[in-house]
């Protein structure tokens, strides 16, 4: 039975600042030392807020099948992509737009996108291996490739659209949102000039969504008709006959350009980084997509059993997002203990991930794992849970299958730096701190085509 209303378990008493700091400038390692101390509930006092820090799969389960009104959204992202936007928004006006959109994102529509995304990969790779002698930054590579992904799949961009422009004034927004303006509201002012520099970056990232949405209307005055995310949201309607205002659109847009493209490049970044480490899963994964055919349609490669346990376990090792955040309504009972209404539960994903009593050995890179055994949603989880699960999850992950599926099968791909790559925080997510450089040279047809060696020392990559 749960005790009594605040009820709440040990945790550190050092000041909200200090335990802001800590966590986001490292967040796997501190979590560690919190771990090992206080167990799997943390009474936590960050900046935004207290609350409670859990850190096992069983406490995330509660927390992701909770009902949804226990919640309230987090002030923070409605800062960042507008007030409207579905990952700002909750209760009914939550589920009403999860219900619009979440259709585009599932089954038989992720299914009609696998082609433009092997389209767009094969063009993005040409690139890659044009000069072989120099050193590529993986990161930069990926984010030109998602941010084109998604413009075509979800978008349908209109060709005439300035996507150097886009990709410009998208990773400025990306750039633009730093720790300090992530860890204090106090801070999302105009007198902060980290924050003016996050408002002018969005101001133009606005202005180049508007132009998109202010040539749709035209084309649809013309007559022209698009199936898609932009055509959906803009022939919506409400019980009352009312269309979404542009600005809704727009918050809406700027949340999938931005969650859906920079996240998904770091992942795949990452599973480049450490196939280059690690040759016998490499090897493996080409026998695997080998055994496929030469002509391999895109729906075989995105479910080939190796390839997706090479994503996942890229996601597991280095989590993109390492936490989530539920603001609670009421007092939440969680495991012994009630968070009190107004305080939040922090659900320490990268602590789940690298649990050792479900990954043992989590530091190893093992896609083997996901094949030995099912994990449970709350087990693996680098994509949240519950109502608010990240509405991409398999977009993304049928986006990382043939990415790192055509790097695999087609280039040889070498570390540019002896050092290892940490993970570092970049803005609400965490990256590779120096990109993961790499040198990239195409697999000669011949090698590509033949069946890859069967021991461990397959070269280069
Ligand atoms: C590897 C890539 C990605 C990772 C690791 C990731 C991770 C996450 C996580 C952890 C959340 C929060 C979930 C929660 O609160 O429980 C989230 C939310 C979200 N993600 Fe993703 N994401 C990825 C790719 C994408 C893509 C490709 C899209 C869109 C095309 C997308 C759109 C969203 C949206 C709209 C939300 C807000 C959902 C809501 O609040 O209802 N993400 N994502």
């Amino acid at each position: 039975m749960p005790k009594l209303a605040s009820s709440l378990p040990r945790g550190p008493r050092t000041p909200a600042v200090w335990q802001t700091a800590r966590y986001l400038l490292d967040p796997r390692g501190y979590t560690r030392k919190l771990v090992a101390r206080y167990g799997d509930a943390i009474r936590t006092h960050v900046v935004p807020g207290r609350g409670v820090t859990v850190a096992s799969a069983e406490l995330s389960r509660q927390v992701f099948a909770a009902d949804p009104d226990n919640f309230a959204a987090l002030s923070l992202l409605g800062d960042l992509f507008g007030p409207a936007a579905v990952i700002a928004t909750s209760g009914r006006r939550h589920r009403r737009q999860r219900k619009l959109m979440n259709p585009r994102f599932h089954g038989a529509r992720i299914k009609s996108f696998l082609a433009t995304m092997q389209r767009v990969t094969d063009a993005h790779l040409q690139t890659l291996v044009a000069r072989p002698d120099a050193v590529v930054t993986m990161s930069a590579f990926a984010q030109a490739l998602t941010l084109d992904i998604i413009l075509e799949t979800i978008f349908g961009a209109d060709p005439r659209l300035d996507r150097p422009h886009g990709r410009t004034i998208l990773s400025d927004v990306v750039g633009a949102v730093v720790p300090a303006v992530i860890g204090a509201r106090i801070l999302r002012r105009p007198w902060f000039a980290p924050w003016r520099r996050f408002e002018a970056a969005r101001a133009r990232c606005d202005a180049w969504i508007d132009a998109m949405i202010a040539e749709r209307k035209a084309g649809a005055a013309r007559g022209e008709t698009r199936d898609d995310m932009l055509g959906l949201l803009l022939d919506t309607r409400d019980e009352d006959g009312a269309p979404m205002d542009d600005a809704e659109i727009r918050d809406q847009m700027l949340t999938l350009l931005v969650a859906g493209h920079e996240t998904t490049a770091t992942a795949i970044s990452w599973a480049v980084y450490y196939l280059a480490r690690e040759p016998q899963v490499l090897d493996k994964l080409r026998r695997e997509l080998h055994a496929l055919g030469p002509a391999a349609p895109p729906e075989s490669i995105a479910k080939a059993p190796y390839l997706a346990a090479v994503v996942s376990e890229s996601l597991r090792i280095e989590p993109v997002v390492t936490d989530v955040v539920r603001v609670c309504r009421k007092n939440f009972p969680l495991g012994d203990f009630v968070v009190p209404a107004g305080q939040s539960v922090f659900v320490l994903l990268c602590a789940v991930l690298a649990d050792p009593r479900l990954f043992p050995d989590p530091t190893v890179f093992r896609p083997e794992r996901f094949l030995e055994r099912t994990f449970t949603a709350a087990e693996f989880a680098p994509f949240g849970g519950g109502s608010r699960r990240c509405l991409g999850a398999a977009f993304a992950e049928a986006e990382m299958a043939l990415v790192v599926a055509s790097i695999a099968r087609d280039c040889d791909v070498t570390l540019a730096d002896g050092e290892p790559e940490v993970s570092v925080r970049k803005n609400l997510t965490m990256g590779p701190k120096r990109g993961v450089r790499v040198r990239v040279r195409r697999r000669d047809v011949q090698t590509a085509s033949s069946p890859p060696s069967t021991n461990s020392s397959t070269p280069a990559t």
